[in-house]
């Protein structure tokens, strides 16, 4: 039953209008389906045909009798110039539709929204150095404007993957790689790391919402969501740098790979040399900019730096959010 429904998904979805790829939200997301479905729909037809033909003809010209003679095959010119032109033409097609899409996925509109895209074990962050947005956890877009992506990576090697928008490239250190899209469709979509970057891997996800024009204008006008009070900005930079994806903010939640922070304020602490240390305002400061000085008993030095990532005044906030974890 589940192995049925697994093959009609594809029919159910394209009945509701989704398209068997997922939702189509970019400008791209039409045009890139439209070279699967001839993919797809010829290499049925080539099927159907190959196979067809070597069940009729393994039926019709089977050996009737012990003592049958077949007749020696001559060439057919016809036959054969009409099956290499004919896949030859279908392979060009494919080719000419793929290019294309190829081209206009490379050459970034001028004009586009510039976002810069940091990968980092094991999160997203995004900063639009024109707009003065920095670090936010989502990328916020406006509908129906062209955003440029250049992407780079704090660590090793991830890949930025937004489905419903059908644009994935590498995220290199060392490297910048650039993506563009322009998004047609309001709403919030995923975003996926899609090379496997280490046991955080799974958890390096994201999300893009695509907004009017207006609440864009706002969205920035307001530092991209990320002033309020101290307790506010540290929650949010608890999410946008990824330390959520480490760190529980209870005290009991374990097989993450950072120690939980519930309840660890004003706590004595074993650390993995065997000393003890106490978790107050300088240790998590500390932990921070220099997460492997005084790693905790039981845990791996994995910890990236935040150095040079977060200001005076962001890691005072951290500070008063991890401090309010019960
Ligand atoms: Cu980053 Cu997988």
């Amino acid at each position: 039953m589940s192995l049925i429904s697994t093959l009609l998904a594809p029919v159910k979805a394209a009945k509701s209008g989704a398209g068997y790829m997922g939702e189509q939200a970019s400008t791209f997301a039409a045009s890139t389906d439209q070279v699967f479905d001839v993919i797809l729909w010829g290499s049925v037809v080539a099927f159907v045909i190959i196979i067809g033909a070597t069940v009729l003809f393994m039926v019709k010209y089977r050996r009737r009798s012990s003592n049958q003679k077949t007749s020696p095959i001559e060439g057919n010119h016809r036959l054969e110039i009409a099956w290499t032109i004919v896949p030859a033409v279908f392979f060009v097609v494919i080719f000419v539709m793929g290019f294309n899409g190829w081209m206009k996925m490379n050459v970034p509109p001028a004009g586009a929204i510039e976002v810069r895209v940091v990968g980092q074990k094991w999160s997203w962050s995004f900063s639009y150095p024109k707009l003065n947005v920095d670090g936010t956890a989502h990328l916020v877009v406006p509908e129906n404007r062209p955003v440029k992506l250049i992407m780079s990576s704090e660590d090793v090697l991830h890949s930025f993957y937004i489905p419903a928008f059908r644009i994935k490239r590498d995220v290199l250190p060392n490297r910048y790689t650039v993506l563009w899209f322009e998004a047609n469709k309001r709403g919030e979509y995923d975003i996926f790391c899609t090379e496997y970057c280490g046991d955080g891997h799974s958890r390096m996800i994201g999300r893009v919402k695509v907004v009017s024009a207006k609440a864009f204008q706002k969205w920035i006008d307001d530092g991209g969501g990320m002033g309020g009070s101290p307790l506010e900005i540290g929650k949010k930079l608890f999410a946008a740098k990824g330390c959520v994806g480490c760190h529980s903010t209870n005290a009991d939640r374990k097989g993450l790979p950072g120690p939980p922070l519930g309840k660890a304020y004003g706590k004595m602490e074993q650390l993995a040399d065997g000393s003890k240390v106490k978790i107050d305002d300088n240790y998590i400061r500390e932990s921070i900019l220099k997460p492997n000085a005084k790693v905790v008993k039981g845990y791996q030095p994995v910890m990236p730096t935040f150095a040079g990532q977060l200001k005076e005044k962001q890691i005072n906030a951290l500070i008063t959010y991890i401090k309010s974890f019960k």
